[in-house]
């Protein structure tokens, strides 16, 4: 499978230098200083805090081309429009991997609905200068899937050797019949977790505010609340049935975790910002009125 990763970010350039290194004939797409430094450098990675630094020679370019089976989109939400216009000018099917709540429809109507796939990134990271700083892998990131799925929820044969692709790179990726329900529920709890902890002035900061943690909680189950089909995965659910005080000090634990800390929740970027306006607003179009 040939294949294009769109976005050489934190998630799209760890995808596509496990992928180089499982073998895949894959390139990297990315724009301005960056491409010029994974010109210079080619791909570099490191873990969270660790002190040495891995160059992958991943091949690099500036623009899609035709001729991939497969376009991979890590970008970040805000950013998917400029991307769309330039794909509608190439062939191939593309996997759009980022936060959305807005469904396939707005995708397929630019580039076509055959062309869509949904899903979302496993990884993790950071962004330190040129180097991509991955999230290390424990007990809980390594069980948690990484979803992909066709917007009708059909199991397919380019599913299935898509999924399969990714696996052999080492991602926990897995089909995913309800990927729009997954994606939404992923919003539900992702804005008013990033919007906290952007309020607060990181995860470590939120963690000491149990009352803005608490005011977090209250908004993740109106979300949830708000959806139009039961979270997906269903064990989100738990989120509105666990006493509210277990669920503060259980967030509180987890925002003062590795894991947190080593994410994209200590990205206070612009377009951090602007991610979270977007899905928080694509979110609030598609929520039921009670
Ligand atoms: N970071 C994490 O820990 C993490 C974990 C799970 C999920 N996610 C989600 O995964 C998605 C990707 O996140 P990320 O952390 O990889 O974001 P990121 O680090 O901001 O990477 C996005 C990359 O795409 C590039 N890009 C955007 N539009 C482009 C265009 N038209 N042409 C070429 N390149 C373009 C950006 O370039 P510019 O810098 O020039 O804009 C940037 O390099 C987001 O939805 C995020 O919320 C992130």
């Amino acid at each position: 499978m040939k294949l294009l990763v769109y976005g050489a970010g934190v998630c799209g350039t760890q995808f596509a230098a496990r992928m180089y290194e499982a073998g895949h004939d894959v390139s990297l797409l990315a724009r301005g200083e960056r491409l010029a430094a994974l010109r210079r450098h080619g791909v570099q990675l490191a873990e969270q805090d660790g002190p040495t630094v891995t160059r992958i020679p991943v091949p690099v370019v500036g623009q899609p081309d035709d001729g991939y089976d497969l376009i991979a989109v890590v970008v970040r939400s805000h950013q998917v429009d400029a991307v769309l216009e330039s794909l509608a000018r190439v062939e191939g099917d593309v996997l759009f991997l980022h936060g959305w709540a807005a469904g396939a429809h707005p995708l397929g109507e630019v580039i076509g609905p055959e062309r869509v796939l949904l899903g979302f990134p496993a990884a993790g990271g950071t962004m330190d200068g040129d180097v991509v700083r991955y999230r290390r892998t424990n007990f809980l990131t390594r069980r948690v899937a990484m979803p992909i799925g066709e917007p009708d929820g059909r199991t397919t044969p380019r599913l299935e050797r898509i999924v399969e692709t990714f696996r052999t790179a080492g991602f926990n990726a897995e089909a995913e019949p309800r990927m729009d329900a997954w994606l939404r529920t992923h919003a539900a709890f992702a804005v008013p977790l990033g919007q906290a902890v952007h309020a607060a002035g990181g995860p470590v900061r939120l963690a000491g505010d149990p009352e803005a943690v608490r005011g977090m909680v209250h908004t993740i189950r109106r979300n949830l609340d708000a959806m139009a089909t039961p979270p997906v995965p269903r064990a989100f659910a738990a989120l509105r049935t666990l006493p509210q005080g277990l669920l503060v000090a259980l967030f509180r634990r987890f925002l003062r975790s590795p894991t947190a800390v080593h994410s994209g929740l200590s990205d206070a970027s612009p377009a951090t910002v602007a991610e979270l306006d977007l899905l928080a607003e694509q979110f609030r179009a598609g929520a039921v009125a009670r």
